[in-house]
């Protein structure tokens, strides 16, 4: 631990922060690497004599930070971490990172299932981090949950990410393209949720280079018009779920319309889209009869 004057600190944040980037990714950094929570964070302006103390020294904070703006590279592969919910992950180039808009998937099985459930059985269908599926096994341990992704890669990730979080054994992780994990368990699924790849090739192109030339493109990529993946999962999710059982898509900000006639199409009930906490269809829903 090396120890550091509040003062002096404040001073190395604020020309830190001058040089680019947001609050948010420098949170991360001095979180992950520089052992400083939020909340310590948060109360330094009120004692600005007391001492500070840090994993990690402040040029070699810095040499991070530097990067970061430079190559514009993500700040989470850089620190191997990503906060989500109330997870810490860890993260490579292999997966996505995971995005605080997708946190309200969470909610939306929260209202749906209610806090307290009796046994079911869930899957989540291009897994990635695991961020998903470890929040859903941890809020139900009574659930038992299949998460799948086509990357093994990932899928290491996912399980290193479930044991470092949760002493349950309720969450096992399968590699294969979308259902074909699920050949043994065709009408036995109460509840699917996928956040697969919907960005349409045209989109994929422009992306912010830090997403582009870092996040894994078979994340991102939902062919020409963004719905390849969707509709393989809506087609074939009537195979899978049992009677009244729900699927939770997430979807791009505009295909929200397209999503829900895919969903009427393969007969679900109840269909909805749901908006994210920026007032956009973000998420469509649906009850298998
Ligand atoms: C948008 S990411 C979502 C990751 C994670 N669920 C999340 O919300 O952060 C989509 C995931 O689907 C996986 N994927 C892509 N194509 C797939 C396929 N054909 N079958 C299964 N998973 C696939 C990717 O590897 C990636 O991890």
């Amino acid at each position: 631990m090396l120890s550091i004057s509040v003062k002096e600190f404040l001073y190395w944040k604020k020309k830190q922060l001058s040089k680019g980037g947001d609050h948010r990714s420098f949170a991360v950094l001095l979180n992950c690497i520089g052992g400083i929570s939020n909340s310590e964070l948060n109360l330094l302006r009120i004692n600005p004599e007391r001492k500070l103390y840090l994993k990690k020294n402040l040029e070699q904070l810095e040499f991070i930070w530097d990067n970061h703006l430079l190559n514009s590279s993500p700040i989470q592969y850089l620190c191997g971490v990503s906060f989500w919910r109330d997870l810490k992950l860890k993260v490579t180039d292999k997966v996505l990172i995971p995005r605080p808009e997708t946190e309200l998937i969470i909610d939306i099985v929260f209202k749906i299932f209610g806090k307290q459930s009796q046994k079911l059985i869930f899957a989540e269908l291009g897994t990635g981090s695991g961020a998903i599926s470890i929040a859903l096994a941890l809020a139900y341990p009574l659930w038992d949950g299949i998460a799948t992704d086509i990357d093994q890669n990932a899928l290491d990730i996912a399980t290193e990410n479930y044991l470092n979080c949760c002493k349950e054994t309720n969450l096992k992780f399968y590699c294969g393209h979308w259902w074909t994990p699920f050949e043994s368990l065709k009408g036995k699924i109460d509840l699917v949720i996928s956040n697969p790849p919907y960005i349409p090739k045209d989109t994929y192109e422009k992306l912010p280079k830090e997403v582009k030339n870092f996040e894994p493109k078979i994340a991102l990529l939902g062919g020409e018009d963004g719905l390849k993946h969707i509709r393989e999962i809506i087609q074939k999710a009537p195979l899978f779920l049992k009677e009244k059982g729900w699927l939770i898509i997430e979807n791009h900000f505009d295909q929200g319309e397209k999503v829900k006639q895919l969903f009427i199409k393969s007969k679900f009930n109840s269909v909805e889209i749901v908006n994210d906490l920026s007032g956009v269809g973000r998420f469509t829903i649906g009850r298998y009869k």
